[in-house]
C-alpha cells in the first residue's frame, strides 16, 4: 500500500487544532476527505481535501483506508458503524463512546466488518510517557501511580474564543462531565505504563464550582491485577493558571514524576529520584503524529497496532461501572 488515506469525521477543535496539523506532516498517511455535519465547521479546516457534509459521499471517497472519528461521544457509534460497514480501519476518540452499550457495539460492528478499530488515545504516544515506560523496571516493585489532570471548563467554555457548542457538559452528548472526558487518558496510560491494567475502580463525584448538572471533579481510586495502587484526580474547576498536570509512579527505589506531560501536545518534564532528582530528557514529537504514524503502520500492515479494542471496551466499562455507581 502507498501511503494511507485518512478521512476525518468530526471537524472540531481536537481535529481541527491538534490531529489534522499532525495527520498531514505524518510520513506514511495522507489526508484524502473531510466530513461534518456542520458546513461551517468545515470551512475552519485549512487542509486542501474533499469535504462533505453527507457521511454517505464521504465514505464514498476513492482511495479512503481510515477514519479518525472527532465528532462528540454519543455521535462516536453512529459514524463508526458507518465507517466499519464501508469497510474502512477506524481510529476513535476517547472515550469510546458516552456508554458501555455503544462501546460494546461498535467494537462488534469492527470484528464484524473485519477492520481494525483503535482508540485515540494520544497520551499513550507522548515522548515523555514513551521514556517513563522504559524508566519503569528501574523503579523496583512499583507500588503506585498518581495522576493529576484537571483545567477549567466552565458551561461558556470555547476552545477558540468563538461561540461553542459546549456538549462536554451534557449529559445526554458527553455521558457525563469531567471524570469521562479527563479519567480515560488516565486510566489507559496507568495500563500501558505498568503493563497491568486497572481491574478494580471506585470513584467519588464533584459538582461544586460550575454552572452544570454533571461532575466538575472526581477522585477515582484503582488497583491492577498485581496490586499497583492507581489514583486520578480530574477536574473542570481548576484554574489553568494553577500547577494541574502531574504523574507519578512510585517503586520501592526509585519514582518518577512527569509535570506537564499529559495533554495534546509535547512537552513536559520527566525526572528521576533514585533518591536523588535527574532530569530524564525524552525526544520533542507530537503525540497525535505518533499515534498516526503507528495506527497508519498497522493499516498498511507494516506493523501490529499494540492495543487490543477489547481492552479498551473493557477499560470503559469498568470506567462507567464506577461512574455509576458513584451517582
Ligand atoms: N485526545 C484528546 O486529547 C482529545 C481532546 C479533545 C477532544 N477529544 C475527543 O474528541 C471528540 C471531539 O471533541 P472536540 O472537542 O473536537 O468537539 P467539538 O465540539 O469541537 O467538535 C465536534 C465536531 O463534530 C461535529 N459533529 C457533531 N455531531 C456530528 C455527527 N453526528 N456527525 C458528523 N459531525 C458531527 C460538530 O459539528 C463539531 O464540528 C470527543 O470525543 C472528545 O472527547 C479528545
Amino acid at each position: 500500500m502507498s501511503a494511507v488515506g485518512w478521512g476525518v469525521a468530526g471537524c472540531g477543535w481536537v481535529a481541527r487544532d491538534h490531529a489534522l496539523p499532525a495527520l498531514t506532516a505524518t510520513p506514511g498517511a495522507c489526508v484524502v476527505a473531510l466530513h461534518d455535519r456542520d458546513p461551517g465547521a468545515l470551512a475552519r479546516v485549512d487542509v486542501d481535501a474533499p469535504a462533505h457534509a453527507d457521511l454517505g459521499a464521504f465514505l464514498a471517497t476513492p482511495g479512503l483506508d481510515a477514519v479518525y472519528v472527532a465528532v462528540p461521544n454519543a455521535a462516536h457509534r453512529e459514524v463508526a458503524e458507518a465507517v466499519a460497514a464501508a469497510g474502512k480501519a477506524v481510529l476513535c476518540e476517547k472515550p469510546l463512546a458516552a456508554d458501555v452499550g455503544d462501546a460494546q457495539a461498535m467494537v462488534t460492528a469492527a470484528r464484524d466488518a473485519g477492520v481494525l478499530l483503535g482508540t485515540a488515545y494520544d497520551q499513550r504516544w507522548h515522548p515523555a510517557h514513551v521514556r517513563l515506560r522504559e524508566l519503569v523496571p528501574e523503579l523496583g516493585t512499583v507500588t503506585a501511580l498518581r495522576i493529576v489532570y484537571c483545567c477549567w471548563l466552565p458551561a461558556d467554555w470555547t476552545p477558540d474564543g468563538r461561540p461553542h457548542d459546549n456538549w462536554r457538559v451534557d449529559r445526554a452528548r458527553a455521558g457525563g462531565g469531567a471524570a469521562i472526558d479527563l479519567a480515560p487518558h488516565g486510566l489507559d496510560l496507568a495500563g500501558v505504563l505498568l503493563g497491568e491494567d486497572v481491574v478494580e475502580l471506585r470513584a467519588l463525584l464533584q459538582r461544586r464550582v460550575q454552572d452544570y448538572p454533571v461532575d466538575d471533579g472526581a477522585l477515582l481510586s484503582g488497583r491492577t491485577a498485581g496490586g499497583v495502587l492507581v489514583d486520578l484526580h480530574v477536574a473542570f474547576n481548576t484554574p489553568d493558571a494553577f500547577p494541574r498536570r502531574r504523574l507519578e509512579v512510585v517503586g520501592t527505589r526509585g519514582m518518577v514524576v512527569a509535570v506537564d506531560t499529559m495533554g495534546q501536545t509535547a512537552g513536559g518534564s520527566l525526572t528521576l529520584h533514585r533518591p536523588d532528582p535527574v532530569d530524564v530528557p525524552f525526544a520533542g514529537g507530537s503525540p497525535f503524529a505518533a499515534q498516526f504514524a503507528a495506527f497508519s503502520a498497522a493499516v498498511a500492515g507494516h506493523a501490529p497496532w499494540p492495543y487490543d479494542a477489547a481492552r479498551d471496551l473493557a477499560l470503559h466499562r469498568l470506567l462507567l461501572t464506577a461512574l455509576g455507581d458513584a451517582r
